[in-house]
């Protein structure tokens, strides 16, 4: 019978087959362990001279880093760990034997080396284990969304206009129509959606053409954006510290092993509970000043500002009415204080920073159609998003996480490139 490696705890004593690759080779003369995966874990497979035919260990023995095997033998109990179990070798099929040297071997291989080979790098335990975890995050969201009464509703990805700001959009061209532009965001025409639906969410590949070239950025990567009728910036929060706590959750409850893999201290994710740290952007400006910032009253948090701050404390923390010039045009304003915004970025502890940005959204036409004016944005392109403001307009709020920065905080990586299959950056396109 062939099983996964992942259900092997339910046949010890019994002969399976593993299907799989061979991650790592050890022992000679006598005996031979052979590291085994297949996709959904890890065994070792063990082939002792004597106890199975010259052929089937001279075939074991022969076998290359990354060749495809079959494997059959019995599951037994690890000697020493609990959890860990082994395949007693009784019969081996080589599906394709490498005779090419694998490119990566156990030796450190340079980050620029690595990402040239990531169509092979993927293979390695610890890139396995993020990928894992990143499905794991994407389904935990859809669930805690679905239950919550969000809709899935799919934003295009060419559209007409900007989302975020004219500097960082990919524009190509669109047949008789001019200039298309690739999606920041799919948040505008999410806010089209509550009108049908209530409470709508999109997930999907997005662009920034930012010449940012930090561990944080990337030109494509994948966003979830959920919006919300009827919902203010107060409970635009809770619904995102909800879905944080549910992630990291689902996760520490999934993925024990993965994270293992990738010596993830799982104590601070264990702190992860409501309700998060609160603080306004004055509050976080004047803190930052006392820290040794140098950031002004009425600056955006700068990369360095958002390590330091995020380093302090062992919760995320929700920094809330920034100044409006530094967010953008669609934001609510503060009825109380009219120059700053009802809006919040999430940042995640341990250094890591923004992972969530969200806001209210202006929902009065004549306002909004000033503010596009204000930001010398098109407005033909923008009579849609208008019209929206014209036919049973209510507050609404929403907001939008980044996938690869939420897998980098919870798996524990330093840089965001390794959390997405094939990271796009300014000096990157290929594999
Ligand atoms: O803060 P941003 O720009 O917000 C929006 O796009 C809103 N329209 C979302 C909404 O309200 N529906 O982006 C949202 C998140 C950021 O908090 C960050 O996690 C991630 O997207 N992000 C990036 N991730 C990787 N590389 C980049 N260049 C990113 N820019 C933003
Ligand atoms: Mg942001």
């Amino acid at each position: 019978m062939t099983v996964f490696i992942k259900d092997i705890k339910d046949y010890v004593g019994k002969y399976v087959t593993i299907q799989g690759w061979m991650y790592n080779k050890r022992g000679s003369g006598k005996i031979l362990f052979l590291e085994l995966r297949d996709g959904t874990g890890l065994i070792q497979g063990i082939a002792v001279q004597g106890s199975v035919s010259d052929e089937i260990f001279a075939k074991c023995d022969s076998l290359t880093i990354e060749s495809a095997v079959k494997v059959t033998g019995e599951i037994t109990a690890h000697p020493k760990h609990e959890d860990l179990f082994e395949l007693q070798i009784k019969d081996i099929e080589i599906v394709f034997l490498n005779t090419d040297e694998y490119p990566i071997s156990k030796k450190d291989h340079g980050p620029d080396f690595l990402l040239n080979n990531r169509h092979l790098w993927l293979r390695s335990k610890k890139q396995w284990a993020i990928q894992k975890i990143r499905n794991t995050i994407i389904n935990a969201t859809y669930e805690y969304l679905n239950k919550s009464g969000f809709t899935k509703f799919d934003s295009p990805i060419l559209t007409p206009n900007a989302c975020e700001g004219t500097t960082e959009l990919f524009e190509v061209e669109y047949f008789d129509e001019g200039s298309a532009y690739l999606s920041q965001s799919g948040q505008l025409y999410l806010e089209a959606g509550i009108y049908s639906l209530g409470r709508c969410f999109d997930f999907g590949p997005v662009f920034r053409a930012e010449k940012s070239k930090t561990r944080r950025h990337l030109t494509e990567f994948w966003m979830m954006d959920a919006e919300a009728a009827f919902v203010e910036h107060e409970e635009n929060m809770k619904i995102q510290e909800g879905l944080v706590v549910y992630i990291v959750k689902k996760v520490l409850a999934e993925n024990k092993k993965e994270l293992d893999c990738l010596e993830r201290d799982i104590e601070p994710l264990k702190k992860i509970e409501a309700p998060f740290i609160r603080k306004t952007h004055a509050e976080v400006v004047k803190e930052l000043q006392e820290m040794g910032s140098d950031i002004g009253e009425r600056d955006d948090l700068g990369a360095d500002d958002e390590t330091i701050l995020t380093k302090k404390y062992d919760k995320p923390i929700f920094v809330e009415k920034y100044p409006a010039e530094v967010k953008a045009f669609y934001m609510k304003r503060d009825p109380q204080d009219e120059s700053v915004v009802l809006g919040s970025d999430l940042l995640a502890p341990e250094g890591y920073g923004e992972i969530i940005g969200g806001s209210q959204r202006e929902d009065n036409y004549d306002i909004l159609l000033g503010r596009i004016k204000g930001h010398k944005l098109p407005e033909d392109a923008f009579a849609w998003y208008l019209d929206l403001r014209k036919y049973g307009s209510v507050p609404h709020s929403g907001f939008g996480y980044g996938l690869e920065r939420l897998t980098a905080w919870i798996c524990g990586t330093s840089h965001i490139r390794e959390t997405i299959p094939f990271p796009r950056m300014i000096s990157r396109l290929t594999p």
